[in-house]
């Protein structure tokens, strides 16, 4: 991978520049967070300080990965792009479509089959524009990022909320949108609030039966859900240091779960030792270089206070086995209280499934030190109670541990190897009598475990730990066991008790792989076509949108009047429809169709200014663009908060909305819609929302001389004939209007290449 090692020194020659200049920019030591994202200013060295959770900034990822449903979309919009080739090293994983039933073999033939136009598509399109391309069955995306591509300092965006698993490695990693992911391919800036700062210091040492993963189901009960929005959060401290990279990252993946942006560790032995067992001596060699530079500064880590916003300290020696949930990751339940925990809520004790594996811990010491469980329920002669599943992060990971005869011991203990993918843990489980949404409980080494994730049924109580935990609760069949206290009876009727699990950091023989399942993008990707059919209903090629037409608009029909929250689930709804996510047609056919009608109360019903009826929003839409009717839509506060899906901005511009006109917006939609070209506007009086009638026909003068801070008009031309004008702000810069006039940022890309 020259490519990698290329450009990896080239970020490591700029970082002493870079540091120095924001050591002098922010007066003061730095933080190892705050040194990656100075390092990747995309103005160059820091020319001032920015402010924590206030300054937006521009930034400049050395990487972009995507996964299967979420590089669909990413990729139709690059091809709009006009390049030849993504501007940083990028990938595509296929991970996320292959469902779970019977095993790894039957499942991934059977994956192939279903999504073969999808996975064709994406084959081709990496082949053709330079992105490296694993194949159903190579993996789950972020541990084949891990593996592969994370690099200490370095700084990646990708499409899916786990990203910040690369953070084990030292690497800013943050989970974006697939119009974020465009961008940074496309060779735009990347832009990121300046995030807050949440030091943990870890002291001590893990043993026994506490790993890593334990770190993390504390702390996301310290902080819950939400403590870590806006913020990335470092770790830091003798007990870091003494994790494994993967045990890092564990707990790196897992801070999505409390909100974080990400989380990070610094460079140590530990990282230097993973990277050379992955075959990447060279990249630490190059990161010993600048060593000083991929760890915060002393005096920041003497005293935290000072220079973090928020401060956690986790003693490793005394943390207990945690297992959180059920139905959220923040109800954490330290090993020897979770008994009583389950007894008092009702919960059902009897242990359905336990699950290993997933993103988020499938190392080779996570299923060595499971496999050790195992080996003694072999030799305990106790047999598992429970259904027992493994998933591999990679199919280097598969590979190793099969070869070290893991995979047999589970086996022997009744386990299931499921394929190298993220199967149950995003609900691609077809697991038999879910259905009948009996109440019954499983246990994962996951991350999520919201109602209905992992198998569909609302009343599967979910919870999360570790392998190791999972393991031995598998073998109990029982939620209530406690393996540090309690026995056993085996087959021959004798008590016995699950020593402590041990296992191996990283194999002792290398790891190895036969084939990875990688696909190396052509040379010259001039000539490769790109595999999509024109019958397809998963699948649609993208047309450019067209530009402004250099007047003001007039006439524009009101679409609706949304009332309350309208986030984008409610403008492009998840569920069934994410089949139709490369697809912009058939996925429009979702459009605000959970937003609620302000005049009538009721969700996906409007009315049809042409005919007068009232219809679906996305049927009258299509009516007014048959007719080449433009139209507008008015939302509330916030409107657009929630995921940074881009199909919510896309959707309304491809059916030909001409503007969104709402009290406020939530920032990441606002962004969304001028990059596709559509006007987002903000009422100046939020009062003035009031005045928008059902049968309006809508304005919207001063266009042609469109210009930043500069205020609009819309004119409100009621059906009594009379009229309201009012004022509107918008937050559009310079470049941004060239957008609206190009009629996209793409556009705007295409006609500069
Ligand atoms: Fe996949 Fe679950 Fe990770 S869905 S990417 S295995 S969080």
């Amino acid at each position: 991978m020259a490519f990698d090692i290329e450009m990896i020194k080239k970020v490591y020659a700029r970082y002493p520049e870079r540091i120095e200049a924001a050591r002098k920019a922010v007066g003061r030591p730095l933080t190892l967070t705050e040194k990656i994202l100075y390092a990747h200013l995309s103005e160059g060295a820091a020319s001032q300080a920015y402010g924590r959770g206030v300054s937006y900034v521009d930034f400049q990822p050395d990487r972009v990965a995507m996964q299967d449903a979420t590089a669909q979309m990413a990729l139709l919009q690059f091809m709009q792009a006009g390049k030849n080739q993504v501007a940083v090293p990028s990938t595509v994983h296929c991970d996320h479509l292959i469902q779970a039933e019977v095993g790894a073999d039957q499942d991934l033939i059977k994956a192939k089959d279903k999504n073969r136009e999808v996975y064709d598509f994406l084959a081709s399109v990496s082949n053709k524009y330079g992105l490296g391309f694993w194949k159903p069955g190579a993996g789950i995306i972020h541990q084949v990022v891990l593996e592969n591509y994370s690099f200490p300092g370095g700084m990646m965006i990708g499409t899916d909320s786990h990203t910040p698993n690369a953070g084990g490695l030292g690497m800013v990693a943050i989970g974006v949108g697939g119009a974020d992911a465009c961008d940074v391919m496309a060779g735009l800036p990347w832009e990121l609030k300046f995030p807050k700062l949440i030091g943990i210091k870890l002291t001590g040492k893990l043993s026994g039966w506490t790993s890593a993963k334990d770190v993390i189901l504390k702390v996301a009960g310290i902080l819950t859900v939400k403590g870590g929005t806006g913020a990335i959060v470092e770790y830091f401290g003798d007990g870091a240091r003494s994790l494994s990279a993967t045990g890092k990252g564990t707990i790196c993946n897992m801070g999505a779960e409390i909100g974080a942006t990400t989380s990070i560790f610094g460079y140590d032995e530990k990282s230097a030792a993973y990277l050379s067992s992955t075959e990447r001596a060279d990249v630490a060699e190059l990161a010993n270089g600048i060593a000083e530079h991929l760890t915060g500064d002393d005096e920041v880590y003497a005293n935290p206070a000072t220079y973090f916003d928020e401060v956690i300290e986790i003693n490793l020696s005394e943390l207990e086995p945690h297992v959180n949930g059920p139905f959220t990751p923040d109800l954490a339940w330290p090993i020897s209280k979770f008994a009583a925990a389950v007894k008092e809520n009702g919960w059902p004790a009897k242990l359905e499934v336990g699950l290993i594996g997933s993103c988020t811990n499938s190392s080779y010491e996570d299923i060595s030190r499971a496999a050790s469980l195992a080996q003694q329920a072999v030799d305990k002669k106790l047999v598992a109670k429970s259904e027992y599943t493994i998933t591999p992060g990679s199919e280097q990971v598969r590979f190793t541990v099969d070869r070290d005869g893991f995979l047999d011991t589970f086996g022997q203990m009744g386990g299931v190897v499921l394929a190298n993918a993220c199967g149950p843990c995003i609900g691609q489980w077809a697991r038999h009598g879910a259905e009948k949404q009996e109440k019954n409980s499983i246990i994962t080494s996951f991350n999520r475990n919201f109602a209905k994730r992992a198998d569909g049924n609302p009343n599967t109580h979910s919870f999360v730990a570790s392998p190791e935990i999972v393991t031995a609760l598998a073998i109990a069949g029982d939620l209530t066991f406690n393996p540090m206290t309690d026995s056993l009876i085996n087959e021959d009727g004798v008590s016995v008790m699950l020593d402590e699990p041990s296992g191996l950091e990283l194999p002792a023989k290398g790891f190895a792989v036969e084939d990875a399942g990688y696909q190396q993008p052509a040379e010259d990707g001039s000539g490769v076509t790109i595999v999509v059919s024109p019958t397809s209903d998963r699948l649609q090629l993208l047309d450019s949108f067209k530009a402004w037409e250099g007047t003001d608009l007039k006439g524009l029909k009101l679409l609706i009047k949304a009332k309350g929250k309208c986030t984008t689930d409610h403008i492009s709804m998840a569920g069934p429809w994410l089949r139709y996510r490369g697809h912009l047609d058939n996925i429009s056919n979702n459009m605000l169709i959970g937003a609620v009608n302000s005049y009538t109360d009721a969700t996906n019903s409007v009315k049809n200014q042409l005919t007068g009826a009232y219809g679906e929003v996305p049927a009258t839409q299509r009516d007014y663009k048959a007719n080449g009717v433009g139209s507008i839509v008015v939302g509330d506060e916030n409107y657009g908060e929630g995921s940074s899906r881009e199909h919510a901005a896309m959707e309304p511009r491809f059916l030909g909305v001409r503007a969104i006109l709402v009290k406020s917006f939530a920032r990441i939609h606002e962004t969304n819609l001028k990059k596709q070209g559509m006007l987002g506007l903000t009422f100046a009086n939020p009062a003035d929302y009031d005045l928008v009638q059902e049968n309006d026909s809508i304005d919207i003068v001063g266009l042609t001389t469109f210009a930043p801070g500069k205020q609009l008009q819309v004119v409100l031309n009621h059906a009594d004939g009379t009229s309201d004008t009012i004022q509107v702000n918008h937050t559009y810069n310079e470049g941004q209007i060239e957008w609206f006039k190009a009629g996209s940022a793409l556009n705007l890309i295409k006609a500069k290449a």
